[in-house]
């Protein structure tokens, strides 16, 4: 039975959508059908057909009482809208279905698993969030509540953990036919940690072990969590907040940790040798992965920070992104990062420039546009001295552009959006470490509208912003303090 609170949401979403203009909305990656859209949720293959939640409020462009979103697509970069899948309208979710995962059962059945927020007024009358996990079962469009939920609350917790943060279930099938499932917890001092639990069925939940602590080493809470095998080694994806930076990692606040390792099944718990950023640009959030029929590790973000939501006007008819997706795999420690080869299928209008050599503003014939995929490879130009300087200019009109620089005797590469749009005081720069020798590096940029991604080095490293200017801002140009030589292949995504 679809309850009052979700059939209005359907209702008012259907109606308030007709007048979003396709112009308005991102070509390929997944926005808000209406209203505000944050986190991932229960990315999942299901039915041939790739399910993507998010964290909805569909009545204003920003965050509210939680409900989830629902698109789904074949080729992970057309999204149809569907009616959202679930609403806060039962007590123990009343004021919210925070984020949460999916996985479709031996029977054919979809199950997702969320976090259930109810306001609770405590005995010094602050008012708090309790956090439990409960489950819905439907058939990829309509979503019942299971009548036994919440399936996990504080009871299950081990000593010290906290009912206030306990959220964002991540659910898997393991080969045996057993289910496993790890949530973001902390202990009373705000110190995050991964608490991983058990299932034979799905349905009835046990805690197993504390999978990884922080240890006051990342940050606080670890929100959305996600764990799998890759390329032999474990990777435990995870976004904590408030982190302080280090060196060149962790620049973001609320940013993102990928951690990588390995897992000992008989203690349930994780081992840490590497530990690294997974976007060093502006806006990436919460990722959550699916593994999909052919093999592929995928990652979508939420392409937003929660420090720049000002960024966008809250009387857009819209607010929240996803990123593209993303190809995962792990090599000599580190996550690599790589556009779905998906993509491939939307290249036209093909434009290559080699060996272009400039020591100062250039603009190269048939390169601009504001949806496209461009290869630079860059390289020293003067085999006696090294340029001091690169820079490309992408979104570009008289008022707008958006910048990527690098500066090889650093070699720190970095994204520029302070003319990008923002009347706000917010951050608009990220500098980042890049591997490079003798002023040479690859970087693949990818613009959709209202985003920049750019994948460095064939994914060693990927920065990702939002930039919400005018269309007709396209232009593209290209500079260099010193002489660079660079090769230019463009395509427009169509
Ligand atoms: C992360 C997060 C999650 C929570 C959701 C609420 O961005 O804070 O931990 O489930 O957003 O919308």
């Amino acid at each position: 039975m679809t309850s009052q609170t979700l059939r209005e949401a359907r209702k008012y979403e259907e109606t308030v959508e007709k007048s979003i203009a396709r112009e308005e909305r991102p070509d390929f990656h997944l926005c808000s059908r209406v209203g505000w859209m944050n986190d991932p949720n229960g990315f999942s293959y299901h039915n041939g057909m790739y399910h993507m939640f998010y964290q909805y409020y569909p009545y204003e462009s920003k965050w509210g009482p939680m409900h989830w979103g629902h698109a789904v697509s074949r080729d992970l970069l057309h999204w149809e809208h569907l009616p959202a899948a679930l609403a806060p309208d039962e007590p123990y979710d009343r004021d919210g279905c925070f984020s949460g995962s999916a996985l479709t059962l031996p029977d054919g059945r979809q199950l997702l698993m969320y976090t259930s927020v109810v306001k609770e007024r405590q005995e010094n009358d602050t008012i708090r969030d309790i956090q439990t996990q409960s489950l819905a079962i439907g058939d990829g469009i309509d979503y019942e509540k299971y009548e036994k939920n919440p399936v996990l609350d504080a009871a299950e917790l081990p000593v010290g953990g906290s009912k206030f943060d306990f959220r964002d279930p991540k659910i898997w099938r393991n080969a045996d036919g057993t289910y496993s499932c790890i949530a973001g917890n902390c202990l009373a001092d705000g110190d995050g940690r991964i608490l991983l639990f058990t299932s034979k069925d799905g349905f009835q939940w046990k805690f197993r072990s504390i999978l990884v602590s922080n240890d006051h080493r990342f940050g606080k809470m670890w929100e959305c969590p996600d764990f799998f095998m890759l390329n032999g080694k474990w990777v435990l994806l995870t976004s904590p907040q408030d982190m302080l930076p280090k060196g060149f990692e962790y620049h973001n606040g609320n940013g993102t940790l990928c951690l990588i390792g390995t897992f000992d099944e008989q203690t349930g718990t994780f081992q840490e040798e590497n530990n690294q950023s997974i976007d060093y640009g502006i806006d990436f959030y919460a990722p959550q992965t699916v593994l999909a029929p052919d093999g592929r590790r995928i990652m979508i973000g939420w392409m937003q920070n929660w420090d720049t939501c000002t960024m966008r006007s809250p009387d857009a008819p819209w607010m929240g992104q996803m990123s593209l997706p993303r190809e995962l795999s792990v090599h000599g420690g580190r996550l690599y990062q790589t556009p779905v080869r998906e993509i491939d299928a939307m290249r036209c209008n093909k434009v290559v420039h080699k060996q272009i050599s400039f020591t100062d503003t250039i603009r190269l014939e048939g390169i601009k546009g504001r949806c496209i995929d461009m290869e630079l490879t860059l390289r020293r130009g003067d085999s006696q001295v090294l340029y001091q300087k690169f820079a490309v200019r992408f979104a570009q009109n008289d008022t707008y552009h958006t910048a990527l620089s690098f500066r090889p005797r650093e070699s720190i590469l970095k994204i520029d959006r302070k003319f990008s749009g923002s009347r706000r005081a917010i951050i608009h720069q990220r500098r980042s470490l890049v591997n490079s020798t003798d002023g040479s590096l690859k970087l693949r940029i990818i613009l959709d509208c209202f985003s920049a991604e750019v994948f460095v080095n064939d994914g060693e490293q990927v920065l990702t912003a939002t930039m919400y200017t005018d269309q007709t801002a396209d232009g593209i140009s290209f500079f260099a303090d010193g002489t660079v030589e660079m090769d230019v292949v463009k395509y427009d995504l169509l």
